[in-house]
This record gives structure tokens, C-alpha cells and sequence, in this order.
């Protein structure tokens, strides 16, 4: 069969490398891709917003199955426009991906269906959300209710920061038109982790456990970004845990979903926070999760095509969905200056020591070609992954071979994973 896969980062380039091993695939196209994704699939040159483009070129080119990466083009509904064409795509449709493309929505949804998480309340006019913030005790989470690129989330010590907050989020809109609502919630702590599922719109399959670290400095300093690095599966989530999510908080969301008249087929990744009370939904995305996505899928023993399918058919009941008994981890190579500004255009030396190594795989987030040379393109530029028997010789693995590639501004964290030391 021919696939597309739409998108251009890290985490298609592993979804990429997933659909790669189907005996299925004979020839996989990506939109846009990336210089690393070239390797493996066609890039085609068109923009993750041209919905009528893409599309068109589904037809066009008779592919058989369309794989949504990011979360943009979801919750704009690209989904719904290829369902109108009769072309078979993955991911949900305008009305389910609202599940991540608005918080006031989600928590809204999690408060009617009993699915634990923190005390909020929703905002859309600045003197109210200012009032609140008079008797409300801190800290205190402020979060813009639409996609932010990960970044509309304030956490505010005292009432002035969160003044501050809430005037740049709604009045000066820092983040756009996804402030014109906003929640204010409870801060919450405790470790978090991430769970990527399957879902067919009834039965939930869940991936291996992973973790993120989203800000950009060692010890968790600095700004938030995309994220820095990844390891799975995480020692934290344990059988406990897992008892406790799939009661509380996998199926009921599914289900919570369905009965809305929103069925949501595609990936739910729940981020979770496994705070002293039990775990609690801190946010939910409507797709792989980037870098998870990338020590998730080397893990994964199913062909990633016959699980989508399954997903797009309803029949996602009959799988088994399996991961191999080992660990991975992901350290993230950014251009110095990221998540603020960054230069491009360096070029990246020393790709060619992955080759043929199954356990190490270099995802490509933001790199070009240029006049014959891999030249870095964005504020991540790649993904280091190893595997391992555990997760510390994945860790150190992945950290060796960060030493193999060299470009200009490269900045990385030193502390991804360190967390496995505490378990
Ligand atoms: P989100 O985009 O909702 O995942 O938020 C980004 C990050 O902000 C999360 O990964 C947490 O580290 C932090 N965060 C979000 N909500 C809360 C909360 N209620 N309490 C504490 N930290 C939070
Ligand atoms: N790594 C977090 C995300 O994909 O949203």
C-alpha cells in the first residue's frame, strides 16, 4: 500500500521509520518532511495547513492510507477534509481533537465525567479571570485555552505574577487567539508522565509509559519548550498506577468522548501528573507526543499499520498491542537560544555513524538540504534515541552517541533521565 504521512518533525520521522518496517508499505510519502525523513520516504513540498493540497494530492497519487502527525492541522480539522474525499486517513476529526485544542473544553469534560483533575475554572473576559485571582491561593496555573506550541501555560508564585498573566494571555494575547479563553487551575505536584493510547472510538489500547522534559535547562530551568528529552518506559508508572488510570481516567475518557457525539479515533496522550491524591489528567493531546513519540515507537512490537488500521476500522478489540522488554531513551540537539531565537543553516556532520545501527536511530526535527549538505532548520534539530536492556543503559548510550554528530550552536541537556537514578 501507499502512505503519507503529514508533518515534518521528530515524531514523524519516527513514524516514519515505524511504518518503514510494515511488509505492507511499498512506498511512503511525507508532507513536508524533513532532510532526515528523506531518507526513507519522498518529501513532497506542501505545508501541513493546505488541507485541499494535500488532499488533492492523495487522490492524485491513489494513496491508501493519510497519518496525521501534529496537533495544528487536527484541530483544524484536516481529518473532516479527507473523510469528504473518501480518502482513508488516521487521527480525530475537528470535533474530538477539540479534546486538545481546547483546555476550557477539556477540563470542562473531565469535571461532567468524574476523570480526576485539578480544581479549575474557565475564563473569556479578563476583569472576571483578575477578580478570581483576589482570593485564590497560590501558586496558581494560568493556561490559554487554545494550541500554543506547548507554550501557553503560566505557572505564577504570587497574585501579581499572575496579574501579569492573565493581562499578557487575554489583554496583549502573548499567545494569540488561544487566549481569548483561558483556565485558571490549581497547581498541582508530583512526577509526570506521559501515556500515548490507541483509540478506535470504544476500546483504548495503551502504549509504553514515557517521560518529557520540557524545560529548556539542566534541573529543570529556563523556558518551556516542545521538550528536551524522553525515556521509556517510566519506573514511576507502575502496576498501581496503571490499575488506577484504566479505571478512572483511559475509558471513561473514551467513553465521556463518545457520548458527547465527539468518537475519537486516533492517539490520545494523556499527560499525567501522579500527585500524593493519585494520578490526574494534567492535559490531554490529540497525537503522538514529540520526542515521546520517539522512544515510544522503536519499542513497539506490532506493525504500526495494522494498529491503524484496526483504529480506523473499530476493530482495534482483536489487537494485542505490544512492546519489547527493554527501554529507550532521547536526548533533544537544539540550536543554542531555543525555545527563543536561534540561528539555522549550520550544517550537521557525523549523521552517517547511525547507519546500520538498529539500536541508535538519529530523528530528524529540523534540518534541510542545501546545496548537498544537512544543514540544521529549526530550533530542535534532532532526536537521539537508543535502546537498551534498562533505562540506564539506554541513557548512556544515548548520550554517547550525541558525541557523533556535530554542528554549529548544538546545546543539549545533560540531565535527560536523570530521574531513573530516584526510582
Ligand atoms: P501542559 O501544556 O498543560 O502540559 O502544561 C505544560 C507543563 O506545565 C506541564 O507539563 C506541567 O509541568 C506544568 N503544569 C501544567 N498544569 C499544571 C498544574 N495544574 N500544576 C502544576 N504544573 C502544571
Ligand atoms: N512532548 C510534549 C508534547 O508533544 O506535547
Amino acid at each position: 500500500m501507499k502512505v503519507l504521512i503529514v508533518g515534518g518533525g521528530g515524531r514523524e520521522h519516527a513514524i516514519a521509520m515505524s511504518v518503514k518496517k510494515s511488509p505492507k508499505v511499498e512506498k511512503l510519502y511525507c508532507a513536508p518532511g524533513n532532510a532526515g525523513i528523506a531518507k526513507i520516504a519522498e518529501c513532497v513540498p506542501i505545508k501541513v495547513d493546505e488541507f485541499e493540497k494535500m488532499a488533492a494530492f492523495a487522490k492524485d497519487n491513489a494513496i491508501d492510507l493519510t497519518i496525521i502527525g501534529p496537533d495544528d492541522p487536527l484541530a483544524a480539522g484536516i481529518v473532516d477534509v479527507f473523510e469528504r474525499e473518501n480518502l482513508r486517513v488516521f487521527g480525530p476529526r475537528k470535533n474530538a481533537a477539540i479534546l486538545e485544542g481546547s483546555k476550557a473544553f477539556s477540563k470542562d469534560l473531565m469535571k461532567k465525567y468524574g476523570i480526576p483533575t485539578a480544581a479549575y475554572e474557565n475564563f473569556d473576559d479578563p476583569a472576571a479571570a483578575l477578580a478570581y485571582l483576589e482570593t485564590a491561593s497560590y501558586p496558581i496555573v494560568l493556561k490559554a485555552d487554545g494550541l500554543a506550541l506547548g507554550k501557553g501555560v503560566l505557572i505564577c508564585q504570587n497574585k501579581e505574577e499572575a496579574q501579569e498573566g492573565v493581562k499578557s494571555i487575554m489583554e496583549d494575547k502573548k499567545f494569540g487567539s488561544a487566549g481569548n479563553r483561558m483556565v485558571i487551575e490549581e497547581f498541582m505536584t508530583g512526577r509526570e508522565v506521559s501515556v500515548l493510547s490507541f483509540v478506535d472510538g470504544k476500546t483504548i489500547k495503551i502504549m509504553s509509559s514515557a517521560q518529557d522534559h520540557k524545560r529548556a535547562g539542566d534541573g529543570d530551568t529556563g523556558l518551556n519548550t516542545g521538550g528536551m528529552g524522553t525515556f521509556s518506559p517510566s519506573p514511576f508508572y507502575t502496576p498501581e498506577v496503571d490499575a488506577f488510570c484504566q479505571e478512572q481516567i483511559f475509558q471513561k475518557t473514551v467513553d465521556a468522548m463518545r457520548e458527547e457525539g465527539r468518537e475519537f479515533k486516533g492517539i490520545i496522550f494523556f499527560g499525567l501528573m501522579l500527585t500524593e491524591k493519585g494520578p490526574k489528567v494534567l492535559e490531554y493531546n490529540a497525537r503522538f507526543g514529540d520526542p515521546e513519540a520517539q522512544v515510544v515507537l522503536p519499542r513497539l512490537k506490532n506493525d504500526l499499520i495494522d494498529i491503524v488500521e484496526a483504529c480506523i476500522d473499530g476493530t482495534l478489540d482483536q489487537c494485542e498491542v505490544s512492546f519489547e522488554d527493554n527501554a529507550a531513551v532521547c536526548v533533544v540537539l537544539a540550536s543554542d537560544g531555543y525555545p527563543v531565537s536561534y540561528e539555522k543553516g549550520f550544517e550537521i556532520k557525523g549523521l552517517e555513524n547511525f547507519d546500520g545501527k538498529e539500536d541508535y536511530f538519529c530523528f530528524h526535527a529540523g534540518s534541510a538540504e542545501k546545496d548537498g549538505k544537512i544543514v540544521t532548520n529549526g530550533g530542535r534539530v534532532l532526536g537521539i534515541t537508543a535502546t537498551g536492556d534498562d533505562l540506564k543503559q539506554a541513557r548512556e548510550k544515548a548520550y554517547k552517541a550525541t558525541e557523533w554528530v556535530q554542528f554549529d550552536n548544538k546545546y543539549m541537556r545533560h540531565d535527560i533521565g536523570k530521574a531513573i537514578d530516584e526510582a
